[in-house]
């Protein structure tokens, strides 16, 4: 007999797989033959998961991965901010199903405990006339298993928190929907101060692997676009692409 079919919000096309490459190429495939917004791809497992910058992302069965389809018909600058709308409402999703502590990172990682338990990848490609065709959120999260080759990373299950991979989905995805409609409504701002709201504190110390080398500075927010704001040497830098990694002072870091 097969599974029942996870709740899904209304809009929503739900594809579930057992197994797959990767979600996002899967779905990048279906929005290029014209799928509509809304369609889900979600697997059990993917054999080819991949993260930002070309990094593999482990994806063994007993966690979540899924890729969303949208047509946002924004223009291509604005297409970033679906990463913080998904952070938000998986930050949102976790606080409805357990009470472990969630940290948003800049860009796009939920942190608990300070360790990484997810990650978003976009994908995405414009029309001719210059908007947005499709963007693919891509978002995979630790539930039952983190890769213990890879440093700094968790699941939900070591941390503490017992949450079926379904439930997840459907909690993620109804918030998820929920906050694009208001996005495609009311813009970025409400988004912005959500996910600041779950971000790290202002005034962490991080480092920032840029293309050019790294810099040090002091988390500041991020701005009316997302992109990240840095206190360095006595400026705010603004910063659209890098990867973050905060520095806990000597006392702070783990055994
Ligand atoms: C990151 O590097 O932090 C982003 C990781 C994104 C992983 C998800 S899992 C579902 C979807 N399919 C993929 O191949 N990648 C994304």
């Amino acid at each position: 007999m097969n599974a029942p079919q996870p709740d899904v919000p209304a809009g929503c096309h739900l594809i579930a797989l057992d197994s797959v490459g990767s979600t996002n190429e899967e779905a990048k495939k279906l929005a290029q033959s014209g799928a509509e917004s809304g369609t889900v791809v979600w697997a059990r497992q993917q054999v080819a998961g991949r993260g930002r910058h070309g990094r593999v992302w482990v994806s063994p069965p007993g966690n979540l991965y899924l890729s969303i389809i949208q047509r946002p018909d924004c223009r291509p600058a604005d297409a970033p901010q679906l990463g913080f709308v998904a952070g938000v409402a998986l930050a949102e999703a976790l606080g409805r199903l357990c009470d472990i502590p969630v940290a948003l990172k800049w860009p796009n990682d939920l942190l608990v405990n300070g360790k990484k338990a997810s990650g978003i990848l976009l994908e995405s490609a414009a029309s001719a006339d210059g908007r947005m065709d499709w963007v693919i959120i891509g978002a995979g999260v630790n539930v039952e298993n983190s890769p213990a080759e890879v440093p700094e990373v968790t699941s939900l299950c070591e941390e503490g928190a017992q949450i079926a991979v379904e439930a997840l989905l459907s909690a993620f995805l109804e918030r998820l929907f929920w906050h694009i409609a208001q996005w495609r409504e009311l813009g970025f701002e409400p988004i912005r101060e959500r996910w600041m709201s779950y971000a790290l504190p202002v005034g962490t110390q991080m480092r920032v692997k840029l293309p050019d080398g790294d810099v040090l500075g002091s988390f500041s927010g991020i701005d009316a676009r997302g992109s990240l704001l840095l206190g360095s040497d006595g400026e705010a830098r603004r910063i659209d692409v890098g990867d973050v990694f905060p520095v806990l002072a000597t006392n702070e870091r783990a055994n």
